[in-house]
């Protein structure tokens, strides 16, 4: 097949993990016989430095065009002044928007050989297997009014959680979709004790759940579930929250298996185009090393060649080489590799290696 695929290297170590990644996308396109055409635009920092703006229209016309987005890390101390008019962020949340990708989608597992990595007991982390599904494009993010006045002679800041019915729903049944391929199991979670936003999407789920009846469900109020998420992960399969839950959240599934650089997202909403990233961050103070882990991303683009371009095959080919790199004991200095670290381009050669030699 042919694709067009929109690559965003954004700031930091973003530039040095998407080009590792665009060669192993080569040698997939090459082995499995598949052409892939790239457009590589400005977003984040970069595109401030070069354009005033975060998100150019060129970038949104690009992601629009193509049939799927790979993107880097936004974000650097550089652009980092609070007070600043535009920041790398904008750049992110306004692609989310714009494109309306509602679903932040990111899968938690175990790697063999990275036990010893993980800061929980190793029985702890016994059956690790979960997803995130994090609704993207509401809730207090997004909400209006928000902004910043004087009030009474103080400062004041406020921001306003809004749930509809519509975004609660779609959110939930996409939960239900994914757990339906997996354990069946699906944890809503909310503030249902306290904020009227998170009773609507209790009452909602609820209506979701009792139209998907083969699916277990629970709901659980996020400071206990964030509590469970470290004394019981694997009783967790598909975790569905709002938006500002569900960003705390999955950073703190993400380090529960100790493989943060290793870990992929997929942002989805209609249709088959998504925009796809690892989900750990720019990493400024490594940034331009080549030491960088480049298998978050490599791990993303293998969500992309499944979930936007249908190439299951391909996609479980990309999956299977890193495992086995993981496996064959080959590590970034994140991963532990001490003096032996392999750099960014030498750990995707490996990957790519092993995709050939598998056949
Ligand atoms: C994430 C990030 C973003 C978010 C930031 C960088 C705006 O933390 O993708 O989880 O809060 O959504
Ligand atoms: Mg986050």
């Amino acid at each position: 097949m042919k694709a067009t695929i929109t690559l965003l290297p954004g700031d930091g170590i973003g530039p040095e993990i998407v080009d590792a990644t665009r060669q192993v996308l080569d040698a997939v396109g090459t082995r499995f016989g598949h052409s892939f055409v790239y457009s590589r635009q400005l977003i984040g920092g970069a595109a401030i430095d070069e354009t005033g703006t975060a998100l150019p229209d060129d970038t949104i016309g690009s992601c629009r065009s193509s049939n799927a987005t790979l993107l880097g890390a936004v974000g650097g101390p550089r652009w980092d002044d609070p007070k600043a008019k535009v920041r790398p962020e904008q750049g992110l949340l306004g692609m989310r928007k714009a494109l309306g990708l509602y679903a932040n989608v990111r899968p938690v597992k175990c790697f063999a050989g990275l036990e010893d990595a993980s800061p929980l007991r190793p029985e702890r982390l016994r059956d690790v297997d979960l997803v995130f599904v994090r609704e993207l494009t509401g809730g207090i993010y997004f909400g209006e009014p928000k902004g910043k006045d004087t009030h009474d002679g103080q400062r004041r800041g406020f921001d306003t959680m809004v749930y509809t019915e519509h975004e609660i729903r779609r959110i939930v049944e996409m939960a239900c979709a994914i757990a339906r391929k997996r354990k069946k199991h699906v944890t809503s979670i909310d503030k249902a004790n306290v904020l009227a936003t998170m009773q609507v999407w209790r009452e909602v789920a609820t209506e979701v759940f009792r139209e998907n009846a083969d699916i277990h469900f629970d709901h659980q109020l996020v400071d206990s579930a964030a509590m469970r998420l470290v004394t019981d992960p694997g009783a967790f399969d598909v975790i569905v929250a709002g938006n500002m839950f569900g960003d705390i959240l999955s950073d703190e599934g993400a380090v529960l298996t100790g493989s943060l650089g290793l870990l992929p997202s997929a942002s989805l909403g209609e249709g088959k185009r998504g925009v796809y990233e690892p989900i750990h961050g720019s990493a400024p103070d490594i940034a331009g090393k080549g030491i960088a882990n480049p298998l978050g991303t490599v791990l993303s683009a293998a969500m992309l060649l499944r979930l936007s371009l249908d190439l299951d095959a391909e996609a479980t080919a990309v999956e299977r080489a890193v495992a086995r790199a993981i496996a064959d004991g080959l590590r970034t200095r994140d991963l532990g590799g001490g003096d032996a670290s392999l750099s960014t381009i030498a750990m995707a050669e490996a990957v790519i290696e092993r995709l050939e030699r598998e056949g």
